[in-house]
């Protein structure tokens, strides 16, 4: 079955088409509108400017994504669509026009939780990935460790009680001067450098728990900065990068390798925007091989925001009934 994805709950609108069918799992297209460089003059998103971008792109990116796939509407057998968590502004632009374009044309309509949609990702990237699983999702938004029984039911084992490993890259790399969002950035930037050079606490809560806090790295990175520039002197960008960096990776393999000791899991997946960072999916890579765990991580166009993955999501929920009705709302809210 063909199933239209619809994705708006940040700074990206996108709009895809995937086969799901007999354990076929194909992307026909996949476009991607990035509100990128309207919202780097700010710094970062501004949530109103976000929600016009996507009313002004939502319309067009979806009949490109049906033509680049080379179907109509007719074909399509459910629209999916992001409707939480996120800006809430922004969700309700695609949560819209999912539903006028589903009940316009009476196709069923799906909601999809943006957090599944990233763990989605990896079942297009392997084709006979099925759960149970462990999953964890780094992105802007999220910092969680899931148990995953099926295709839709998922535990949260651990997150983070503060900001996302995302936002601790990006607000780093925004007072570095580095162009918003500094994730990409901040990871090439983190070769020159020391990874010992800058002591800095661990966002790996202690205690028996799978847990995360970024306020306190993300505090001592920026006294670092300060510190420097009081002493008149520039601070060593490549040696806070590759130190920040070493932390957060730390951290995270630390607290996968934790959750996997709880689940026995022999997968694990890793998704989400800061899944793209290089030396995330290098240790966690070595540390899986360590314990004979095979590790699927989705290649970066599918790490970001895209609608491939909501199409993906969407289609496990439809198999189970789960349908969604003309007062499907979105919300700001992350309930899986
Ligand atoms: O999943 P995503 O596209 O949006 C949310 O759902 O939040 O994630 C975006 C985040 C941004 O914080 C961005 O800086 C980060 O992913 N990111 C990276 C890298 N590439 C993107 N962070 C670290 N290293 C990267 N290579
Ligand atoms: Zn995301």
């Amino acid at each position: 079955m063909l199933i239209l994805g619809l994705e708006s709950s940040c700074d990206e609108t996108s709009a895809a088409v995937v086969r799901m069918e007999n354990g076929k799992r194909q992307i026909l297209s996949n476009i991607v509108a990035s509100q990128i460089e309207i919202h780097r003059l700010y710094g970062g998103v501004v949530p109103e400017i976000a929600s016009r971008a996507h009313i002004e792109a939502i319309s067009g990116i979806t009949y490109r994504a049906l033509d680049e796939a080379g179907v109509k509407l007719s074909d399509i057998g459910a629209v999916a669509v992001t409707s939480h968590p996120g800006l809430i502004g922004a969700l309700i632009v695609g949560v819209n026009f999912a539903k006028s374009l589903a009940f316009a044309n009476n196709i069923p309509l799906v909601a999809v939780n943006h957090v599944k949609a990233h763990v989605a990702a990896a079942y297009l990237e392997y084709p006979e990935l099925e759960p149970p699983f462990t999953a964890m999702v780094v992105s802007g938004g999220h910092t969680s460790i899931y148990e995953i029984s099926s295709y839709t039911d998922f535990k949260t084992i651990g997150s983070t009680r503060d900001d996302a490993a995302g936002e601790a890259f990006d607000k780093v790399a925004r007072v570095l001067g580095m162009p918003y969002p500094g994730g990409a950035e901040f990871d090439r930037v983190s070769y020159g450098g020391n990874p010992l050079a800058v002591n800095l606490p661990s966002p790996a809560l202690s205690g028996d728990n799978l847990d995360f806090s970024f306020s306190g790295i993300k505090t001592a990175a920026l006294n670092y900065i300060n510190s420097a520039k009081q002493r008149g002197e520039e601070p060593d960008v490549g040696d806070l990068a590759a130190s920040y960096t070493h932390a957060i990776v730390k951290a995270i393999v630390k607290k996968a390798s934790a959750a996997l000791d709880r689940t026995g899991s022999r997968t694990l997946v890793l998704a989400g925007g800061v899944a793209a960072n290089s030396h995330i999916r290098r240790e966690l890579g070595a540390m899986c091989e360590r314990r004979g765990v095979r590790l699927c991580v989705p290649s970066l166009s599918l790490c970001g925001d895209n609608a491939a993955m909501v199409a993906a999501a969407g289609f496990f929920e439809y198999e189970i009934g789960n349908l969604a009705s003309v007062d499907l709302n979105a919300s700001a809210n992350d309930n899986m």
